[in-house]
């Protein structure tokens, strides 16, 4: 059988993966890049991304500060060399974004607007007013396409990666337009998948959010690592989830609670509105719970309140946040507060990865959310995302590029059993299953419902072990699952279905690596272990997959360089 073959395949049609596939071509024009995406490029998630990216810009800043904020912001979890590098390498990415086209927000002498954002000592998050992933995917999108070396498989859902003898050689990917299995082979792939919000009820992230990448990786046997590190937003919209841009706070936005009362004085008071998320999505919390949040039909929530800002600021610099305003809560922002509340948004963990998005698999590299490469820890800065989808895609893509020009050629015959087996696998375990009459949205829901309660803002040893066993039932349910539609094209059941696989397996990793750590630190709050213990957990956890059991528990040290731990306050 033929296969469609490649040097170098990104899983991955956003921000990081575009930015693989670029670096890959321009460190060898030799090099042939596949890039399978179960969505069109510009419908990944990087789409939705509002407030900007970070990057030292100005002389009053420096590395040694940015690096700092991010190690501090992290509660010490980051691999300090991985932070110091990151500082290094993303404005060299801005500058090369602004060059490739990125219609940056800009001062009137024709600088690169910079903005003030959480966990930041100063102003580094450089914009595109407030559609700044639109901006940013839109750029890479366009440069891409100038490279005839990029081949797209565009709405293709890869299944399983192909292992052989302990290297990956590829993907077998659903077309989704036809139904059918391909094998697409490469010396190297690059997992840049995004995140799993979707394991949550309440979430910003895209329903394409759903793990895929982190549980392709974990099957074939990778380590994911700090997968009970879960970032909340302090500021979704009720219901939707919709968010709202911490750049909003970051011009000047103040969270009032039901008494009109700024209560970050409380929690962060020499930082306020830009204090980092994870202490202030508790702060929200601990009012709620105090009786100081409003109540509405989806909930308690905050105000949050611009109208001091002034309508000329508003449209001129957060546009979309009144539209989003008057289109999802039919209010004018410009004249009344928007209501939010804490919201599941991004993960730290992800993906065993070093640097250069180097997994423990040969030729399997990883970047961009669904990666961990040691930079965020447990807390993630606002705006460090979008960089390090830029500094780590490219690095992937360069490493990924340099491996294939040496890698030996892939050998189609083991692969054509492969991919005979996962065609097998999908088709007897889903479209041809008669027996099946468990409701596949009723387990979503469930899980979704299960993983907000369970491993949300703060958790405990009761409500994670609750979780854990839930979750194990839902696995179980899952094997009973129904699907109705057996047709080939475009079925979408089908697509839901293994998103609900790959969902379940990654929430379990969230679950039984925060029961194991007995602590608090960052994202991760443990009503039962109220502090940090740096004595026992100043280390990584890496979950490993086990067949028919929960996944199997690893520790690794954090690098420390430069910064020792110390107490984190703002
Ligand atoms: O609030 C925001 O605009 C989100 C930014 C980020 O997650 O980096």
């Amino acid at each position: 059988m033929d296969f469609e073959s490649y040097d170098v395949l990104v899983v991955g049609g956003g921000l990081a993966g575009l930015r693989a596939a670029i670096a890959a071509v321009e460190a060898n024009p030799r090099v042939r890049v596949g890039m399978v995406s179960k969505v069109y490029p510009m419908r990944s998630h990087t789409v939705s991304a509002e407030g900007g990216a970070a990057a030292v810009m100005r002389p009053e800043d420096s590395y040694e500060t940015h690096a700092f904020d991010t190690i501090k912001g992290s509660d010490y979890l980051a691999d300090q060399e991985v932070v110091e590098a990151f500082v290094r390498e993303a404005p060299v990415e801005i500058i090369q974004m602004e060059h490739w086209g990125c219609p940056w927000s800009r001062d009137p002498d024709g600088k690169i607007s910079v903005r003030p954002f959480g966990g930041m000592t100063t102003w580094r998050t450089c914009f595109a007013a407030d559609k700044s992933g639109f901006h940013m995917l839109h750029t890479v999108f366009q440069t891409s396409l100038k490279y005839p070396q990029i081949a797209r498989h565009d709405e293709a859902f890869v299944t399983k990666l192909l292992i052989e003898d302990s290297r990956c050689v590829g993907v077998v990917a659903l077309d989704i337009r036809t139904g059918r299995f391909d094998a697409i082979t490469a010396k190297s792939v690059i997992l840049a998948t995004g995140g799993l919000g979707r394991v949550y009820a309440f979430t910003t992230n895209g329903n394409i959010c759903t793990g895929d990448g982190m549980a392709l990786a974990y099957r074939a046997g990778v380590g994911l690592k700090d997968m009970e590190m879960v970032q909340f937003h302090p500021t979704g919209l009720p219901f939707t989830g919709i968010l709202i841009t911490e750049a909003v706070r970051g011009e000047g936005g103040y969270l009032l609670n039901n008494e009109g009362e700024r209560f970050l004085k409380r929690y962060v008071p020499n930082k306020m509105e830009l204090g980092p998320r994870d202490i202030i999505s508790r702060a929200m919390i601990t009012e709620f719970e105090a009786g100081r949040g409003f109540d509405g039909p989806h909930g308690k929530y905050m105000h949050l309140d611009v109208r001091h800002l002034g309508e000329k600021m508003i449209d001129r610099k957060l546009p979309f946040m009144r539209e989003l305003g008057r289109e999802f809560v039919g209010i004018d922002i410009v004249k009344d507060p928007i209501p939010v509340r804490p919201v599941q948004h991004y993960m730290m963990g992800g993906v065993d990865a070093d640097i250069s998005g180097v997994t423990p698999i040969l030729g399997l590299y990883a970047a961009g959310e669904c990666a961990n490469v040691g930079l965020n820890g447990g807390n993630r800065l606002g705006s460090n995302s979008l960089s390090e989808c830029l500094v780590f895609g490219a690095a992937a893509g360069r490493h990924a590029a340099q491996y294939a020009s040496t890698a030996k050629p892939v050998s189609a015959n083991p692969v054509d059993a492969m991919l005979w087996d996962e065609a097998r696998r999908v088709e007897s375990g889903y479209l041809e299953k008669k027996d099946g009459h468990e409701r596949m949205g009723a387990i979503r829901e469930e899980m979704q419902r299960e993983m907000d309660a369970g491993a949300g803002v703060f958790r405990t040893k009761e409500g994670l072990a609750k979780l854990i066993r839930q979750l194990g039932g839902l696995r179980e349910r899952f094997e009973r699952v129904k699907i109705e539609d057996s047709s080939r094209t475009f079925n979408t059941e089908l697509l839901a279905a293994l998103e609900l696989d790959f969902m379940l397996e990654v929430s379990q990793t969230i679950a039984v690596s925060a029961l194991a750590r007995e602590e608090s630190r960052g994202a991760h709050a443990r009503r039962d272990f109220p502090e940090r213990d740096d004595a026992k957990f100043l280390q990584h956890t890496l979950a490993f997959r086990r067949e028919s059991a929960r996944p199997r528990l690893e520790y690794r040290d954090v690098h420390i360089t430069n910064f020792q731990p110390q107490a984190r306050t703002y």
